[in-house]
C-alpha cells in the first residue's frame, strides 16, 4: 500500500516546519506515513534548521539537525496528501499555487488541531526568543498528537 504523505509548511523552513516535520514523524509508524515539510520563501534552502529550533526538539527528544530547507512548489500538490501551514501567509502564498479544488482541500492549518489550545496560527518565532521556540514547541506537540491519532485511525 502506498504510504500517506504528509507536508509541513512555513515561510522559511528553518523554525517551525522542519520542527513539525520531525516531531510529526516521531508519532508515526515510518512503514505507513511519510513526513517532509518546505518553506514558501526561497532564503534558506539547503539550510539546516535555526539553531534555536534544533535545541528545542532535542530538549524534547527530537532530532532535526540533519534536515534541509527546500521551497515548496506547485508539485508538492500531487505529491502529498496532507498539507499543514503555520499561518495566514503561508496559507495565502500556497493556494496561489494550487491548479484546482483537490489541490486546495489538502491544506488545513496546523493550528486547527489544538483542540482546546485552539490558535489559528502557529507564530513566526525568527525574531523572538528561546522562550518562543518552546511555545511553538508546544503547539507543534499538540497538534500533531491530535492529527497522528487521526492518520493512525484513518480519521483525516
Ligand atoms: P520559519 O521562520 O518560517 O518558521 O522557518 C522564519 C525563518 C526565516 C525567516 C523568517 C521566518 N527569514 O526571514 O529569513
Amino acid at each position: 500500500m502506498d504510504k500517506t504523505k504528509i507536508l509541513m509548511v512555513c515561510l522559511g523552513n528553518i523554525c517551525r516546519s522542519p520542527l513539525a516535520e520531525g516531531v510529526l514523524r516521531s508519532k508515526l509508524p515510518s512503514d505507513r506515513f511519510e513526513v517532509d515539510s518546505a518553506g514558501t520563501a526561497n532564503y534558506h534552502i539547503g539550510d539546516a534548521p535555526d539553531s534555536r529550533s534544533i535545541a528545542s526538539g532535542k530538549k524534547h527528544g527530537v532530532d532535526i539537525s540533519m534536515l534541509r530547507g527546500r521551497q515548496f512548489t506547485a508539485y508538492d500538490f500531487s505529491v502529498f496528501d496532507f498539507i499543514f501551514v503555520m499561518d495566514k501567509s503561508n496559507y495565502q502564498n500556497i493556494i496561489r499555487l494550487a491548479e484546482n479544488d483537490h489541490d486546495l482541500r489538502k491544506i488545513s492549518f496546523l493550528a486547527d488541531a489544538l483542540g482546546e489550545m485552539k490558535k489559528s496560527e502557529v507564530p513566526d518565532p525568527y525574531y523572538g526568543k528561546e522562550a518562543d521556540f518552546e511555545k511553538v514547541y508546544q503547539l507543534i506537540n499538540t497538534a500533531c498528537d491530535q492529527i497522528a491519532q487521526k492518520l493512525i485511525s484513518n480519521l483525516l
